[in-house]
């Protein structure tokens, strides 16, 4: 038998609570019993995305859904959103919106680079009629964290202009004030900081967004977010709902409440900052900037001269702690450790174990026991 350890940045690890919780007997999600539970997921959502004035809409999806519902929603074909990149998922909200015929300006930068608020005011200054602005807030492939926040306050002063926020690693990890910021579309996913199985996305819609819907003459059907308004002023849902999912959403978002939001942070920033100080005592570099570092996910570099991917197979195959590799042209060069979600401080203290003792084995030379001296630190608060 060996005891395994999920690290990864979604799927995450789900708690035995929510677990039980799903394998109770199914159901009908046209009765009272559901619409109760529905309602109190939509209002567990709106706690977490920080808004009260927003709509929060759920689908049966992955979080692609949401991203996708998110162009098709608020354009028409033809027209002009700046897309702001630093990674494979920014890269994805470009494919997204050209394919629906959008035109894209592309505010590209490289996977290290946390992205320039003051070049989505120079798009905006230079491209009148803008209809949106697409930004990825935690970048899960370089753990860049983009300020959202400072985007947010440049995208308030176009009226016709919405913002559109992928926080699928980002909500439950890192502030993410969608009132307070003025983000007109924010989403998520259920594997991430919800600590659910995957196959749930959430998606907040502001007023802004809605005025976007209501021009929008892009086809859509199954995300038509206006089916899943109608049937929320219901109490239900517009197909059949991921029943067991939301059953179990509520008792990761009351685990959240119990915590508190701002607690829950603290407890994510914390984990991420033992990571990256066990990694760096390691003589290991940090893959994202210290300006855009995110609390969901730590990439790292391979060393010189290590295999990077046998770092990943040693680590799963035979410790047990399964973490991510790098993505597209950082496969083999970096790898990631995910911290979000259902994490507490000996995950963290197991994977620096671990990673050391794959590390030490791969022939790479450093002070054993030093990363988790490191980490050990960071939770006594030295
Ligand atoms: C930042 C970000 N955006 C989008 C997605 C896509 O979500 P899904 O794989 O659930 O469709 C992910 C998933 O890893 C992500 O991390």
């Amino acid at each position: 038998m060996q005891k395994k350890y999920l690290m990864t940045p979604g799927p995450t690890p789900v708690p035995s609570e929510v677990l039980l919780t799903q394998a109770a007997p199914m159901i009908h999600h046209r009765t009272p019993d559901f619409s109760a539970a529905f309602m109190e997921a939509v209002e567990g959502l709106k706690y977490v995305f920080e808004t009260k004035e927003s709509d929060a809409l759920i689908f049966a999806s992955s979080g692609t859904g949401a991203m996708e519902s998110a162009v098709a929603n608020c354009f028409c074909a033809g027209d002009t959103v700046v897309v702001c990149r630093n990674g494979k998922f920014g890269d994805r909200m470009k494919q997204i919106s050209e394919a629906y015929g959008l035109n894209v300006i592309d505010l590209q930068y490289g996977w290290t680079e946390v992205v320039d608020p003051a070049d989505v005011a120079t798009a905006l200054e230079e491209n009148p009629g803008v209809r949106g602005v697409i930004v990825t807030q935690s970048e899960t492939s370089s753990g860049i964290l983009n300020d959202v926040e400072r985007v947010g306050a440049i995208v308030r002063e176009y009226p016709e202009c919405v913002l559109i926020v992928d926080s699928i690693t980002g909500i439950g990890a890192v502030p993410c004030k969608t009132d307070e910021w003025g983000l007109d579309v924010v989403m998520t996913g259920s594997q991430k900081g919800l600590m659910l199985p995957p196959g749930l996305a959430a998606v907040t819609v502001s007023a802004k967004a809605w005025r976007a819907y209501e021009r929008s003459t892009l086809p859509k059907f199954y995300f038509d977010w206006m089916k899943y308004k109608r049937n929320l002023d219901k109490q239900t849902t517009p197909f059949t709902p991921a029943v067991s999912l939301i059953l179990g959403l509520n008792v990761a978002l009351k685990m959240i409440r119990d915590e508190g939001l701002e607690n829950t942070i603290a407890r994510h920033a914390k984990l991420a900052e033992a990571t990256r100080r066990g990694c760096e005592a390691l003589g290991l570099t940090l893959f994202a900037p210290p300006e855009g570092r995110g609390n969901a996910v730590t990439p790292v570099w391979v060393p010189e001269g290590v295999d990077g991917k046998a770092i990943v197979k040693i680590m799963k195959e035979k410790y047990g702690v399964t973490i991510a590799g790098g993505q597209d042209e950082y496969t083999g060069r970096i790898f990631r450790v995910g911290h979000l979600g259902y994490f507490g401080e000996f995950d963290i203290i197991t994977t620096l174990a671990a990673l050391e003792m794959t590390l030490a084995e791969l022939g790479y030379s450093f002070e054993r026991g030093a990363g988790i001296k490191a980490a050990e630190s960071v939770f006594m608060g030295e």
